[in-house]
């Protein structure tokens, strides 16, 4: 093995707000990128792919503003292989100190048979797009979609060209989350073994996880060669999903006896990351997700607690705190003070202007007058819900639900729709229909609901539930969360959060216009 591939340290490469956000329900707002990209860029994370400038008048805003206001990560956007797609990326990323292009096609049967290229064609159409990024940016990073299922042939002639015509990077990606890891180890070692100029370039994997392969075959890509690792926070994604950042990064640290490779990344800080994604993108994470789900530091089982107990390496590899996640789940309640909170929030990863905190602590009383323990969950619920009220365009005043054994049941709500208080009664096929009708006929609108689901924050009969919306309207998706003791009034809010980002999204893009995606092929 040669050069760049041979050194042990592990570029991260995070995929979050370009590859995770274009997962159907996980949009991202304008203000919640920039959050991210920042904690990201605390964190240490090398290289942050923010968007894919050509989609959006939004997304090139989103990756302009990161750019400019990165600190330390490079700032990445995707352009697919065509010169107007490439000069609007570099219009974006080029206010950061340091700046990539990430140019990319499809290179597999399948794919070349999109855009009808032959092998020449398409081998031709790398040569000039890469050779253009290059001219543009000093950093550029050029893949082969769906490398895994392209003839070993091409894809050795085609990296080779990328790498001929600039590219210093070349990411070989598992776009179907189809290899499993001693063919992901395999393929990065016979491409730098076999392509000419391969010890020049740093070697990438960007494995999805259709198989749950993703991690294992980022690991194994690592042995191989690779020496970049993309992967999204709680392996959001398309699909099953992309790597999971904290589970590569985690799986280095602990396994560096077999796996002696290192990352740059603050593992301290994930935690607070994970929990902050799934907020914003209304992914939650499953709780027995490895690294940061709710149960992967409880230990129920009586034997496993008296392990514990006496030694806590009896079943445990890693500490809470290596991950960020604060040792005592410190409860809060009615009688807890202002400083009380916003050590707590702090510790979730919340940093409050004294207004802010003001706010929050009204909220906070009023939660603590319904239950009886406020707990970190809760918190996080509370936080949210507070999050997009402020430039709320459809606001809940009030709601009356009656219901009982005997329906119809029916819902008396009061909405306030950019200032104005309207009011209706809608009956309904039990309590959660009556109130979504009650919005339907205060504010008529064509989206779709795709997805209810209710989860209970914590135990107990007083829990809060929250409540996951999700809608569709025209090609847009949008979701919305909400949490209430009352599932109703959390099922209502969360209703109209996900109108109201509807909303939002709409009015960002232009009345009815859909987002191109990046598989939207166009060379
Ligand atoms: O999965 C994939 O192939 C991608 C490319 C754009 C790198 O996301
Ligand atoms: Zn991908």
């Amino acid at each position: 093995m040669k050069n760049n591939n041979r050194n042990n340290r592990v570029v991260i490469f995070d995929t979050t707000l370009r590859d995770g956000e274009q997962s159907p329900g996980a949009t991202m707002t304008h203000e919640e990128k920039l959050e991210i990209a920042e904690l990201l860029d605390e964190m240490g994370v090398d290289i942050i792919e923010a968007g894919f400038p050509i989609a959006s008048e939004g997304d090139f805003k989103a990756v302009s503003e990161i750019a400019r206001r990165s600190k330390n990560s490079t700032i990445c956007g995707l352009a697919r292989a065509n010169y107007k797609d490439i000069d609007r990326c570099w219009e974006a990323v080029k206010n950061a100190d340091k700046s990539r292009i990430h140019t990319f096609i499809g290179t597999s049967p399948l794919h070349r048979a999109i855009p009808n290229l032959d092998k020449d064609q398409m081998a031709e159409l790398i040569h000039d797009t890469v050779t253009h990024a290059r001219n543009l940016c000093d950093n550029v990073q050029w893949s082969p979609m769906d490398a895994t299922r392209t003839e070993h042939e091409y894809l050795m002639r085609v990296v080779e060209i990328a790498i001929k015509a600039g590219a210093s990077t070349i990411n070989i990606p598992d776009t179907v989350g189809y290899t499993a890891p001693v063919e992901s180890a395999d393929l990065i070692r016979m491409l730098i073994e076999n392509v000419p100029g391969a010890d020049e370039v740093v070697f990438a994997t960007h494995c999805h996880n259709d198989l749950g392969m993703a991690t294992a075959n980022a690991l194994a890509a690592v042995e191989g060669g690779a020496r970049q690792i993309e992967c999204t926070i709680n392996g959001l994604g398309e699909r099953a999903g992309n790597t999971a950042l904290e589970e590569v990064v985690m799986a280095l640290k602990v396994r560096v006896d077999i796996m002696p490779y290192h990352t740059k990344v603050d593992a301290t800080k994930l935690m607070n990351l994970s929990r902050r994604v799934a907020i914003v993108s209304g992914f939650p994470v499953q709780f027995n997700k490895a690294i940061v789900g709710k149960n992967a530091f409880a230990h129920e089982s009586g034997i496993h607690q008296d392990g514990m107990l006496k030694n806590s390496e009896t079943f445990e590899i890693m500490r809470p705190e290596d991950i960020g996640l604060s040792e005592t789940n410190l409860v809060l309640g009615k009688h807890s003070g202002r400083a009380a909170l916003r050590a707590k929030l702090e510790d979730l990863g919340y940093q409050l202007a004294d207004n802010q905190l003001k706010d929050v602590f009204v909220r906070f009383k009023e939660l603590a007058d319904r239950k009886k323990e406020i707990y970190d969950e809760d918190l996080i619920a509370l936080m949210r819900a507070g999050e997009d009220a402020e430039n709320d365009h459809i606001i809940l005043k009030s709601l009356v639900v009656k219901c009982g054994t005997h329906g119809p049941q029916s819902a008396e709500m009061m909405l306030i729709i950019d200032g104005n208080e309207m009011s209706t009664n809608a009956t309904g096929d039990g309590p959660v229909d009556a109130t979504f009708n009650a919005v339907k006929s205060l504010y008529p609108h064509s989206a779709k609901l795709q997805l209810y689901q209710v989860h209970a924050v914590t135990e107990g009969t007083d829990a809060q539930a929250t409540v996951t919306v999700r809608m569709e309207d025209k090609g847009n998706i949008s979701t919305g969360q909400s949490a209430d003791t009352d599932t109703v009034v959390a099922s209502a809010k969360a209703y109209l959060n996900a109108l109201n980002r509807l909303h939002i999204r709409r009015s960002r893009l232009g009345q009815d216009k859909k987002e191109i995606n990046y598989k939207d092929t166009a060379v």
